[in-house]
């Protein structure tokens, strides 16, 4: 007995001394950390394994949910628990316990066992709470205010509600949405950090609302609510024109509290005809043209219990429909980068303009003291002319300007609350006193979406790009992937979001941010499988189907689940992305599509004088049958993911079609193409529309018209994303960096050598000459160019998925054009991956991190297996290091997780 009992106490040491060899973290559900407002029945759990073992796989693991923190460690409490369950899965396992119920909170924790024989410690616990799942549990009423509008200037609505709690409180939730934007106060005190919410989406269709746990935010007694709206998307100036009230002309709130007391009982307090409602400082904002505040006319105290609110006027409840509300799935717009002015300074023409060194997309945050109707305009710009001065030309209508009317009081603190602006420079009018830098900030608001890939090279220029790639990123996520962030457009156009997706896929985490918009993209595509220009769509139904726009349908759940693994999307989007395929079909004869309007390779190569005829013109039909296929290709891929053969069977049909129906119309017997840009032959080679025997010819082709217009790129959007993938794939890197490393227009760094801190819309955005191109089309923050970004993390760095979601993980690096190092880093659902490499007198080191419960095949640059070294020992000696083939110039090496360093000769 007493053996045993010291045996027991010396394995419980050792348990003590030697920590467990594998633990879990970064616990995710639906994607995100705690979300709260889940409405999908059966969310996903998603965990990390962390070891700094090599070749760790997970072989079981065991998740248990409860709905207390309390009963998690209670087996009987659980509402759903695994058990020991074999399986290497560590990504979207779906829960399958009892019903969950709205607006409740849930626990859940997961361990893991590994292959090499270690139990992890239970993980931290996480939760999530449900959204209202049913229409019926909104027993809020929508209301609007109850005195009439000022219909020119609109001001915003202020409404207000007093409340009592009367017990002592434990926890409380709100819920809430609008039509317009929306702020709310308790208390006095913001709710939440999420800015012009509820965001963009089709809102007929489909209406956000937002969870908040507002717990710290409420008293013990009196508390009171306020919230203000602005018109925002929803009745604001949209899109050209006199064009506004797209989604209806006045706004309400919606607006649940569930307080829940120590005693277990709950209580709501609702939205509805007790509310009072009043107009207050914000006499007009508009997304393009931006906020007056007149300060004076603040209501202070507004939102607090002790406000006497005798002069305010009651509210009218609507019946405006409930049954179209769903929760939150992505990331609601935040605050993030904060710029202090990098210069203030007169232009030529005198103006006082402050440069914040960035062109970023948010607002400028103002502190001032002066007299009481003192009025400050700050005017927004993105560029400086010519001469140095104050540009605005480009922002046709949009007047980006706020302006704000002094109270008088002491320090004063100004920010817009529902509009924003796209800037780096910005002109102050009306400023009292010395303006000093600590009076101005910029803010920048975007996405709340995680950061995920660093790339950096030993080319500053290249490093700048790559700056410039994840600004424009930023700059044009604010809840829909949008063109540009400044003039009067900022609308979701379908073809600049998939041409970018693969790239933003490796700068920050965007499965929520894609898969929420394609819903919207599937809710306003058309009865006969049509998809409109932009989604959400505000341009009308005949404002559809061009090609290589509408293929985001097909485009963008592809790249989605191949970088994130989640079949989710694909199952979602499946029957647009079959209506949009049908519609293409349904349009050719003969299977060739060749009717309708489309844009083409928008903004493609074209000189001012062009006698001779230097126009990379690609006839947009043969663009069109390119993308049918490729979206077709794409619904072979997606129908074999989601087992659903007949589709297989009936798309691949389909595809040999229209292929065979390009080559007849596009295609002369010698192999030359009837357009022959750049583009054409891109787009011809990417998607695989030339038999084996003509591509190598054709890729010369492109080569040969590269090197004709002196080693330039002549691309519009739709060439420009697979130009470089295209000259990696037939052989030819050293052309590719050559594209890339080109400092002369039409160039990627061409705007770079001219300053520029964001992807410009145009490759001349503005000119050798520093004169502008058309102000009609000349954004300086267009993310779509920004596409080769793909390809610098893919082939430059060599990071790729083999198997969705980098379960399987390529890492194959492009040594090549003047890098001497390159550094790149992706944080996948499973850990980071790695691909550094550096050249140094002929040797190279390759250092690669595989997280946990993956494996990669490794493409060692070297001419034989002798040459390469891991950690400084014989990759021949190294166990776990499995060389599997040799390939133009590589070794293939398998690996497990694990940090590997190679070096070769
Ligand atoms: C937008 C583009 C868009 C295009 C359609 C423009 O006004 O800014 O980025 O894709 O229209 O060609």
């Amino acid at each position: 007995m007493r053996k045993v009992i010291f045996l027991i106490i010396h394995m419980q040491l050792i348990c003590f001394i030697l920590p467990a060899q594998v633990s879990v973290d970064h616990l995710l559900c639906e994607n995100k950390t705690n979300p709260p407002g889940v409405d999908i029945m059966q969310p996903r759990f998603t965990w990390q394994l962390i070891s700094d073992k090599r070749d760790v796989l997970q072989t079981a693991y065991e998740i248990r949910v409860s709905d207390g923190l309390s009963t998690l460690n209670n087996d009987k409490n659980l509402l759903w628990s695994t058990g020991k369950t074999s399986s290497d899965q560590s990504v979207h396992v779906p829960y399958a316990g009892a019903a969950l119920q709205s607006g409740k909170k849930y626990y859940w924790q997961v361990r893991v066992w590994d292959n090499l024989k270690n139990l992890s410690s239970w993980s931290k616990p996480s939760f999530w709470q449900m959204g209202l799942l049913n229409s019926s549990d909104w027993h809020a009423k929508w209301i609007q205010a109850g005195y009439t509008e000022d219909s020119i200037q609109r001001p915003s609505p202020y409404f207000r509600k007093k409340f009592n709690t009367s017990k002592n409180l434990k926890s409380a939730t709100a819920f809430i949405t609008s039509h317009g934007l929306y702020e709310v106060l308790i208390n006095g005190q913001r709710v939440g950090d999420a800015y012009l919410t509820p965001g963009w989406t089709s809102y007929n269709k489909r209406l956000q609302y937002q969870a908040y746990d507002v717990t710290n935010l409420l008293k013990n007694g009196n508390n009171a609510i306020g919230a203000m709206l602005g018109s925002g998307w929803y009745r604001g100036y949209l899109a050209w024109g006199d064009n506004k009230n797209i989604y209806g002309k006045d706004l309400a709130l919606l607006f649940q509290l569930t307080v829940t007391y120590t005693d277990g009982t709950q209580e709501s307090i609702i939205s509805d005809e007790s509310w009072k409602s009043s107009t207050g400082a914000i006499r007009s904002s508009e997304i393009y043209n931006g906020e007056l505040y007149d300060a004076r006319e603040d209501k202070n105290g507004w939102a607090t219990a002790s406000y006497n609110d005798q002069h305010w006027t009651g509210v009218v409840t609507k019946d405006f429909p409930k049954t179209h509300l769903i929760s939150t799935y992505n990331e609601p717009i935040k605050k993030h980068e904060v710029f202090k002015p990098a210069k203030i300074f007169r232009t030529p023409k005198g103006e006082q303009v402050v440069d914040f060194g960035q062109n970023l997309v948010g607002f400028v945050q103002l502190n001032v003291k002066g007299k009481k109707g003192d009025k400050i305009v700050l005017s927004h710009a993105e560029v400086l002319d010519k001469a140095g001065n104050f540009y605005i030309d480009n922002l046709r209508a949009a007047k980006q300007q706020n302006t704000y009317i002094l109270n008088g009081n002491e320090e004063e603190a100004y920010e817009p609350h529902f509009t924003f602006q796209g800037f780096r420079y910005v002109k102050v009018e009306g400023f009292p006193g010395e303006l000093k830098p600590e009076n101005l900030k910029a803010i920048a608001l975007y996405s709340d979406m995680k950061p995920t890939g660093n790339f950096s090279t030993s080319h500053a220029l290249i490093n700048q790009l790559q700056h410039n790639i994840q600004w424009g990123q930023k700059g044009n996520f604010l809840d829909v992937p949008t063109d540009c962030p400044q003039r009067d457009e900022r609308l979701g156009w379908t073809g600049d979001a998939q041409v970018f997706a693969r790239t933003a896929a490796y700068n920050m985490q965007v499965n929520n941010f894609f898969a929420k918009w394609m819903k919207d993209v599937a809710a306003d595509q058309l009865p006969n499988g049509s998809v409109p220009f932009v989604i959400p769509n505000v341009l009308g139904p005949s404002s559809a189907g061009s090609t290589g726009w509408a293929d985001a349908a097909t485009i963008i759940p592809w790249n989605m689940y191949m970088a994130y693994g989640d079949k989710k999307i694909l199952e979602d989007q499946y029957p647009g992305m079959k209506a949009w395929v049908g519609y293409m079909e349904q349009q050719s004869k003969n299977d060739l599509w060749n009717t309708g309007f489309h844009f083409g390779d928008w903004l493609f190569y074209r000189p001012d004088d062009d006698n001779d005829g230097r126009a990379a013109i690609t006839d947009k039909y043969l663009i069109a049958q390119c993308f049918f296929a490729h979206s077709t290709q794409l619904m072979i891929n997606t129908a074999q993911v989601l087992g659903k053969q007949e589709d297989v069977t009936k798309y691949t049909a389909l595809l040999q079609k229209v292929k065979d129906a390009f080559l007849k119309e596009y295609v002369t017997p010698n192999g030359r193409l009837v357009s022959g840009s750049q583009t054409a032959y891109v787009l011809a080679l990417n998607f695989d529309m030339l038999p084996e025997n003509l591509r190598a010819s054709s890729a010369e082709r492109l080569v040969q018209n590269i090197k004709d217009y002196n080693t330039h790129l002549t691309t519009g959007f739709l060439g420009t994303p697979y130009l470089c993938h295209v000259l990696t794939r037939f052989g030819y890197t050293d052309v590719a960096y050559k594209l890339l490393m080109n400092e002369t227009y039409p160039s990627w760094l061409y705007p770079v050598k001219m300053g520029a801190t964001t992807i410009w819309e145009r490759w001349d955005g503005q000119k050798p000459d520093s004169s502008f191109q058309t102000p009609g089309m000349n954004s300086f923050n267009h993310y779509a160019y920004g596409a080769i970004g793909d390809w610098m993390y893919r082939a430059v760095a060599g990071i790729q998925e083999i198997e969705p979601g980098y379960k399987k993980i390529k890492i194959m690096p492009h040594v090549g054009g003047d890098l001497t190092h390159v550094a790149a880093d992706l944080q996948t659902y499973y850990g980071t991956v790695s691909s550094h490499w550096k050249v140094n007198d002929g040797e190279i080191e390759l250092n690669v991190t595989v997280p946990p419960n993956t494996n990669a095949i490794v493409y060692v640059p070297a001419k034989e297996t002798e040459n390469i070294k891991e950690s400084g020992k014989l990759l021949s000696t190294v166990k776990g290091a499995k060389v599997t083939g040799k390939q133009a110039g590589y070794v293939t090496v398998e690996i497990g997780s694990g940090k590997y360093q190679f070096t070769s000769k």
